[in-house]
Order: structure tokens, then C-alpha cells, then sequence
């Protein structure tokens, strides 16, 4: 095996902080568990195992190994409107010169689990682990598929079921890992709310959001052992972010609506329906925090660029940003009765300005355009398999549902 790339301390530390918070809210959590513990706001005592302190002491975490593989059956998808969706291999950064981390003794099982895909695989045996959301969370599955094939020693054992290529065009797949009997699926929604269109009297047909109708897609969602969902991209373009007569709720259409407002309203919509039709002791929802892109000298489609990036960044306020959309997210979550483990990623993105396909994202020798480069998406190997390694230390670290447990 060749040597482990080691995780540069400056970046662990970031990735230490986003899964500390996986125990969504805890210090928050703690008086209310206390005084109010029968009211149907409490938050579930199933937070009360997520304590995390020794975990912020003894917990060296390193990337996994690097081992190239032979490509998915993937086609590279073309340029989608909002984000663009590009996937392309792209080389790993080389081994970062910093120091590692110091060893730190194993003391228990609190310990934040070096990723082994054979173990994930194991613990995913007759299961559904269904990635929600949109092409970012596409870019999450992709890396998860990568990630958990390399464990098997057939790759052909591994198969999307209907023989489906991976591309923008199609919003479900389900990947088949056949000895484990598990499957690994995508479902598309871009708001996690419904889309839809109207008429006007000229009887042409404009699409619009109900912010209080969870979306379509939701009766697969009720099928899944393990969910992660995400939306967040889409609300800042376009119309969703002009909000004119675009934001319904009952029968009204509103004439203009704050973007914001809409996407508190949104997961509020999100969040009853999780509350209502999924069962804590079944399953297992993660929240998949806001992953940020890095434009320079513009935005996503008014020619910001992100190439020749070759070091995360360590400056800067960036460093810092956390978008008013988390805080929204916190607040839903809050509130929800359904234990929901937020995967805090955003600070871990913030650094990563030298992770993104930028002009990259073209297979041969087919040209980007330098003028429309994808600084919000990522490489592969790369940021989002991190994302995952953290819902494979939550599972080993809290494999609740109960039920699993008694199999
Ligand atoms: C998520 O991470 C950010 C930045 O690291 C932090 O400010 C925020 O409080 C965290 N949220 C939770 C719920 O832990
Ligand atoms: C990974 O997990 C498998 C199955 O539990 C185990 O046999 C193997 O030893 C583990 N590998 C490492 C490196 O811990």
C-alpha cells in the first residue's frame, strides 16, 4: 500500500469542528432536555449519546488512501443552468509537507473511526442509503460510489440497476453493491419542496415553487435506512432568487418573495414531513451542510473563475463565512422532533478554493470555456469524499436506530 497522504493539522481541525456538531445543537439541547423533557418540542434524549468530549481530544484524522481506480460508468454531464455538473478525475493534491498530527492513544470507541469502506459496506448489509438533493449532492454520491467500490475485490459486483449511466439528465439511480445487498441512490430535487407550473392568461406556462408542498420525489424518500439531504444552490439564482411571482403557498402566488424567507419556509415544509413519516428508530437523516464555492471576479455565470488554484486557502473571510442558509437550517433542525445529524461541512469547503474542476471539468481534450469555469462543484477524489467519511464515523460512532442493532 503506499504511504497515506496525511491530512495537513490546519485542515483536520476544520474537519474535527464539522463532525463535532454532527450532535446537532447539544450545548442548545441540554437545558431544554432538562426542564421540558415531556413537552413535544424536547429534543430527543437520543442526543443525549452524542456527547462528543473525548472525541475532541483523540481523534487524528487522515484521509483514506488515494488508490486509483478505473472509471465509473460515468459520462460527464454537460452544463447544467445553476451550478454546472462536471466530473472529472482529477489528480490528488501531492502529499502536504506539514507536519501530521501527533499520535494520540485510542482510548474507546468515541474515537472518530479511520473510513474502511469494507466495514461501511458491512454496515449498510440489505439497506438503502439514498443521497437527496441536488447536483451537489450528486457530486457526494458519485464520490461515495467511488469510494465504497474500491472495497470490493469484483468490481462488476457493483451496478447501477437499470444500467443507467450517471448524467444530468436522469434525477434517480440506484446502485446495487450485490454482495452486500445494499444499495447507493440518488434522487434528484433541487429544493426539497415541489416544483411546478403555472398558466397565465396567454397561456404560457412559468414555473413556480410550493414552499408548503414537500416535493414529488418524497415517496422515495419513506423507503430509504439512510437519508442525506441537501439544498441550497438553486436558491440564489434566477428566478428562485428574484422570487416575482414564482414563491405559492395554499393558492396564493406571490408577487415577490425574500429568498430567504422562502427557504426558512421550505425546510420548515421539509422538516414536518421528515417529523410526520419517518421513524427514528428506522432511520437515520442527515442534514448536509452548505458547501461553498469560490468565485473570483465574478459569480457562476458572469465569468468568475477559480483555475490555477494549486493550495487550499488559510486567510481571508472566507475562512470564516457561514451563510445566513445555516443558520436557517440550524433553526428547522432545532425544532424538529427527528433526531436529524447535521453534517456542519461549510468551514471544511471554506478552505478549499483549490478543490473545484474550474476549467477542468472536461474529459480529453474538449475545451471549458475560461469564461464559464465550475468553482462550486468538486474533484474526485476529493472534498465531498470527506463529507462521507463523516457519515461512516457518525454510523460506527451512533448506530442508531435501535433496530438495527438487534439484527
Ligand atoms: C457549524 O460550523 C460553524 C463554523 O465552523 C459554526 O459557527 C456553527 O456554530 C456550527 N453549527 C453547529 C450547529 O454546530
Ligand atoms: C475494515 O473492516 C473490515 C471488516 O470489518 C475488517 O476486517 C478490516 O480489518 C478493517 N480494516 C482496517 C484497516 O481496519
Amino acid at each position: 500500500m503506499p504511504p497515506v497522504p496525511r491530512l495537513p493539522w490546519r485542515l483536520a481541525a476544520p474537519l474535527l469542528a464539522a463532525f463535532v456538531s454532527v450532535p446537532f445543537i447539544l450545548p442548545l439541547a441540554l437545558p431544554l432536555l432538562r426542564s421540558s423533557s415531556t413537552s413535544p418540542r424536547a429534543l430527543s434524549q437520543h442526543r443525549l449519546s452524542w456527547l462528543p468530549s473525548p472525541l475532541i481530544q483523540t481523534a487524528p484524522m487522515a484521509p483514506p488512501p488515494r488508490v486509483p481506480s478505473p472509471p465509473l460508468p460515468m459520462q460527464i454531464p454537460a452544463s447544467p443552468p445553476p451550478p454546472p455538473m462536471q466530473t472529472t478525475p482529477f489528480p490528488p493534491p501531492p502529499p502536504s509537507p506539514s507536519p501530521p498530527p501527533p499520535e494520540t492513544p485510542a482510548n474507546d470507541d468515541r474515537r472518530v473511526r479511520r473510513f474502511n469502506a469494507t466495514d461501511f459496506l458491512a454496515r449498510l448489509r440489505g439497506k438503502r442509503l439514498m443521497l437527496v438533493g441536488d447536483s451537489m449532492n450528486r457530486n457526494q454520491f458519485e464520490s461515495l460510489l467511488c469510494i465504497l467500490r474500491e472495497a470490493l475485490p469484483d468490481k462488476t459486483r457493483m451496478f447501477e440497476t437499470h444500467g443507467y449511466r450517471i448524467s444530468k439528465g436522469r434525477g434517480y439511480f440506484v446502485f446495487k453493491f450485490a454482495d452486500y445487498d445494499c444499495t447507493v441512490e440518488f434522487v434528484r430535487s433541487h429544493f426539497l419542496v415541489r416544483e411546478g407550473v403555472r398558466f397565465n392568461r396567454q397561456r404560457n406556462s412559468n414555473p413556480i415553487l410550493q414552499i408548503d408542498r414537500v416535493d414529488k420525489t418524497a415517496n422515495r424518500w419513506k423507503k430509504a435506512d439512510v437519508l442525506v439531504f441537501n439544498t441550497g444552490h438553486w436558491w440564489t439564482h434566477g428566478k428562485t432568487a428574484r422570487g416575482k411571482n414564482y414563491h405559492k403557498e395554499g393558492d396564493t402566488l406571490y408577487p415577490h418573495f425574500d429568498s430567504a424567507e422562502a427557504y426558512r419556509r421550505a425546510l420548515k415544509t421539509w422538516a414536518r414531513w421528515i417529523d410526520k413519516n419517518m421513524d427514528p428508530a428506522r432511520s437515520v437523516v442527515f442534514y448536509r451542510g452548505y458547501s461553498t464555492a469560490h468565485f473570483r471576479g465574478g459569480d457562476w455565470d458572469s465569468g468568475g473563475s477559480c483555475n490555477g488554484e494549486t493550495e487550499p486557502t488559510f486567510k481571508g473571510a472566507i475562512i470564516d463565512s457561514y451563510p445566513l442558509k445555516m443558520r436557517i437550517v440550524e433553526e428547522a433542525i432545532g425544532r424538529m422532533r427527528f433526531p436529524v445529524r447535521l453534517l456542519n461541512v461549510t468551514k471544511l469547503t471554506n478552505f478549499r478554493r483549490d478543490g473545484h474542476p474550474s476549467v477542468h471539468g472536461k474529459a480529453g481534450d474538449k475545451k471549458v470555456s475560461k469564461r464559464k469555469q465550475d468553482c462550486s462543484h468538486w474533484c474526485l477524489p476529493g472534498v465531498p469524499d470527506a463529507w462521507n467519511e463523516l457519515i461512516y464515523a457518525s454510523l460506527v460512532l451512533e448506530p442508531n436506530p435501535v433496530a438495527w442493532e438487534k439484527r
